[in-house]
């Protein structure tokens, strides 16, 4: 039957079948064609950076590209070292006259410029010396590719994400759907701390984080972590644990920075994500969101991702006594810390 089909028919016929297969699978021609990705590392020669991009290189789809952007002009020799590793990935460096050209046509963005911290500051600390940094990417990024997904690193993320959103609504090209604050070393540091505590294999556990990137905003669900139990005194010593493990790193590197290898682990884990979902696979994770009618204007969810970034904001669950009381108590930080931010662009 099939032969006494004229070809241009059989075409059409291709086309309406891989048509109907590819809306039954949620992915769109356009987002076959766009499989390979452009990603912006912005403060790619720093600590986070270079691992970040480093990992990037190594787990990108193939046929990507990989812009690197930094004021040290140490970045064309980041960017070259990285080219030497056999992956199809290419890479290009970006110094700080380049901003526009490093973020021309990018899908994802990724932030981690800016200052760390040093041993007996806190991140809110570094709120004057990083806010003008950031503020001047997200104005590069609007000029440059506005529909780009915007991952946001640099400390106090509480507050350097809401810079973002104000300089987004300024240009009035705000989605809240594309800006993201990368919480995920929250959640991958929980999951080291319950694989420890409970001689679990790490690859099967599984532990939400919400709230925000600080201290007490942070709040690891031990109560939803499936497959073990915590007694009351485990949940009041490991939750802060993973509230202060920033703080662990920044005293262990005593006045040499802040995480940055596993900061690049948890921002290329989160990149990946954001990958799946811009190709059409339906992806959940966590990150510090805009949230209307939430417990506070942005706070970590998990979120469903998709092809427009965040599909759907999820609901975190229900909580235990400790965890709603310990959610309750850092409202009013978090809250603060969002107000900087947005006062900083008013
Ligand atoms: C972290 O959680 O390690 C980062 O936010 C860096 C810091 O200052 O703690």
């Amino acid at each position: 039957m099939v032969e006494n089909i004229p070809e241009i028919s059989r075409i059409n016929l291709f086309l309406v079948a891989n048509f109907i297969i590819l809306r039954a699978t949620n992915i769109s021609y356009l987002k076959l064609r766009r499989i390979p990705m452009k990603v912006a590392v912005l403060g790619a020669a720093g600590g986070i950076g270079q691992a970040l991009s480093l990992l990037l290189k190594t787990g990108l789809p193939a046929g990507s590209e990989l812009s690197l952007y930094d004021v040290a002009p140490v970045v064309p020799g980041v960017a070259v070292d990285l080219s030497h590793i056999p992956t199809d990935v290419k890479v290009a460096g970006f110094g700080a006259d380049d901003l526009n050209k490093a973020l021309e046509g990018c899908d994802i963005v990724l932030i981690p410029a800016g200052m760390p911290r040093k041993p007996g500051m806190d991140r809110a600390d570094l709120f004057n010396v990083n806010a003008g940094i950031i503020k001047t990417l997200a104005e590069g990024i609007v000029a440059s590719c506005p529909k780009a997904l915007v991952g946001v690193i640099t400390n106090p993320v509480n507050g350097t994400v809401p810079i973002v959103a104000e300089v987004f609504k300024k240009a009035g090209t705000y989605d809240a759907k594309r800006v993201f604050g990368i919480t995920t070393l929250d959640v991958i540091r929980s999951e080291v701390f319950v694989a420890e505590l409970k001689g679990v294999d790490v690859a099967t556990v599984k532990v939400p984080v919400i709230g925000g990137h600080s201290g007490t905003t942070i709040l690891p669900l031990l109560s939803q972590v499936e497959g073990v139990s915590f007694t009351e005194e485990e949940v009041a010593t490991l939750t802060p644990r993973i509230q202060n493990a920033g703080t662990e790193v920044v005293n262990a590197k005593a006045g040499g920075g802040s995480a940055t290898l596993s900061m690049g682990a948890a921002a290329a884990r989160f990149c990946m994500s954001l990958v799946k979902g811009l190709q059409g696979e339906d992806v959940v994770d966590y990150a510090y969101v805009a949230v209307e009618n939430g417990d506070a204007e942005y706070f970590a969810h998990p979120v469903r991702l998709g092809t427009n970034g965040v599909e759907e904001i999820l609901s975190y669950g229900e909580l235990s006594a400790f965890e709603e009381k310990a959610k309750n108590d850092m409202l009013e930080t978090l809250k603060k810390d969002i107000k900087e931010g947005v006062d900083f662009m008013a």
